[in-house]
Parts: C-alpha cells; sequence; structure tokens
C-alpha cells in the first residue's frame, strides 16, 4: 500500500509541496485548506499532470474535510499567512498561532500516529503550538528551516565557487529567524571547509544574505514570500522519513537539555527516520558559535512568552 502524505494549505508552499511528494512518487496526498475549490482544483491539475510526469500516486484536494486525512503517514502543515515587504515573521505570530492550533487540533484527532512536519512562520513559536495542540511525543514534531536555509547557504557557496550543489553540505543552525546560525566551520565542498577556500569577508557576506534569504525573496515577490525552496525542504524531510533513510538534516527540534537548552524548538542537526527525529546529533561547537545558538534560541523563548501573553 501505498503511503500517504496530507498537505494543509493549498497556497504555494503547499500546493508545491503536494506536486513533488506526488511527482517523486512518494505517497499518495491530500491537499486540505478552508478555502473552497482552491485545494481540489489545484489536486486536479496535478493529477492531470501525472500522465506526463510519470507517476501513480493518488491526489485529492478537499476544503476542511479532515475526515480524508485519516490515518496519514505525515501531514505537511503549511497554513497561516505569509509576509509582506517590510514584515518580519515574528508580525505573523498572532493570526498564524491561532490557525495552527486549530489545524493541529483537527489532524491529531484522525491521524494520531502521524509524524508532523511544521511549515507556518513564525517557524520555531508555530512548534510549540503544534506540539501542544497535538499532545504528541516530541520526535514526531519537526520544523521545517534548517534544510530550507542550509540549502540556500549551499546555492550562494555553489555559485561563488562555481561548483555542483551536489558537492556541498552545509549547517545552518538556531531559529528561522534573523539570529540563525549558519556554522562555516562545518560547512564543506567535497569535504573540503568552505573556511579553506572563501576568504573570510566573502564568507561573512554569504553567512549575511543566507540569514536574509527569506527577506530577499519577498522583497522581490512583493505579494507573499518563498514557496520553491520551503517546499523542496518539507519533502526531503517527508522523503527522509518514508524511506527510514536514517538522513541527517537540520530541523527544528523540541530540545530538552542538548546544546545547553532546554524546552524550545531550535534547529539542531537531527537524524530523520521512520519514527521520525530518532536521534539530535550533538556537534561540538566553538564558543562563538554556542553564544549565537543561544542567542538564536532566546529569541524563540522570546516569542514562545509572547504567545502566552496573547493567549490570554
Ligand atoms: C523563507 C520563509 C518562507 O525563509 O520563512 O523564505
Amino acid at each position: 500500500m501505498r503511503k500517504k502524505v496530507t498537505v494543509v494549505g493549498a497556497g504555494n508552499v503547499g500546493a508545491t509541496a503536494a506536486m513533488r511528494v506526488a511527482e517523486k512518487g512518494l505517497a499518495d496526498v491530500i491537499l486540505v485548506d478552508v478555502l473552497e475549490g482552491v485545494p481540489a482544483g489545484k489536486a486536479l491539475d496535478i493529477a492531470e499532470a501525472a500522465p506526463i510526469e510519470k507517476h501513480d500516486c493518488r491526489i485529492v484536494g478537499c476544503t476542511n474535510e479532515y475526515l480524508q486525512a485519516k490515518d496519514s503517514d505525515i501531514v505537511i502543515i503549511t497554513a497561516g499567512i505569509p509576509r509582506k515587504p517590510g514584515m518580519s515573521r515574528d508580525d505573523l505570530l498572532s493570526t498564524n498561532m491561532g490557525i495552527m492550533k486549530t489545524v493541529v487540533k483537527e489532524v491529531a484527532s484522525v491521524a494520531p500516529q502521524s509524524i508532523l512536519i511544521i511549515v507556518s512562520n513564525p517557524l520555531d513559536a508555530m512548534c510549540h503550538v503544534a506540539y501542544d495542540a497535538s499532545g504528541f511525543p516530541k520526535e514526531r514534531v519537526i520544523g521545517m528551516a534548517g534544510v530550507l536555509d542550509s540549502a540556500r547557504f549551499r546555492a550562494f557557496i555553489a555559485m561563488e565557487l562555481n561548483v555542483s550543489v551536489e558537492n556541498i553540505h552545509a549547517f545552518v543552525l538556531g531559529g528561522h529567524g534573523d539570529t540563525m546560525v549558519p556554522i562555516s566551520r562545518y560547512s564543506t565542498v567535497a569535504g573540503i571547509p568552505i573556511t579553506e577556500l572563501i576568504p573570510a569577508d566573502r564568507l561573512a557576506a554569504m553567512e549575511k544574505r543566507t540569514r536574509e534569504g527569506g527577506a530577499e525573496i519577498v522583497g522581490l515577490l512583493k505579494t507573499g514570500s518563498a514557496y520553491y525552496a520551503p517546499a523542496s525542504g518539507a519533502v526531503e524531510m517527508a522523503e527522509a522519513i518514508l524511506k527510514d533513510k536514517k538522513k541527517i538534516l537540520p530541523c527544528a527540534a523540541y530540545l530538552q537539555g542538548e546544546y545547553g537548552i532546554k524546552d524550545l524548538f531550535v534547529g539542531v542537526p537531527v537524524k530523520l527516520g521512520e519514527r521520525g527525529i530518532e536521534e539530535i546529533i550533538e556537534i561540538r561547537l566553538n564558543e562563538d558559535e554556542q553564544k549565537a545558538l543561544h542567542h538564536s534560541a532566546e529569541s524563540v523563548h522570546k516569542l514562545v512568552e509572547d504567545m502566552k501573553r496573547l493567549a490570554k
């Protein structure tokens, strides 16, 4: 039997993720949204491309019909509003926390064994909402940010050195915001640390571009935020889980003392397999890196406190 992936939110990120899951032949897909017609229309459009793209995954779109998501293996949640130019991800907090809570309660009741991949912003805070609303164990609530941020960093490194993107590994840790922490020391080209290949000032500029990568796209699109790369990030995580790949990727995970951080979702390297997060990998950080990670965790903590105030 084919696996089942539900994507909540049929906007640009959700529809692109649904398309990629189907076109990679990973699973049947249910696309859910609050809008009438849109999820069904996008799902039908993707299904009609199937003969050309050569896959047999079923894809169905529905409006608020969570029963269709019953027993999903994975639920990718993209629901919420995206930012506009001049907005930070944090400006989305009060609107998206309500949407996330409603969606997760529905999902948890029909797919209690599923693994949640959270994509909506502000990402780390939305992971907290999903964790609380689902009651799922921490291994099954995972945030997509590090995969996107490190893909951006990898793309910039490939452009800089004119080498294949496939040669490049990079880690970006911390919260998915302005304080995220690109770790150049652990980023490599065919195994060679980029710190040996790129001068420090160029590297600093590329780290900055990575931190501001989301805003760069928002500034160009004007009407919304990035979606191709975010969708790719979520689907890479889904694939690692569905195929039990034991793949190490930077993801937002609920930390309980790892990296000296407690009771917070923060981006760190994790091993993804059929059980979700199967291990949190603790890489050795130097003092500056550790300080930057803690600074980033502090900004997530602040958002969690803001949410407590807003919930009152
Ligand atoms: C970004 C948004 C989607 O980084 O968070 O592009």
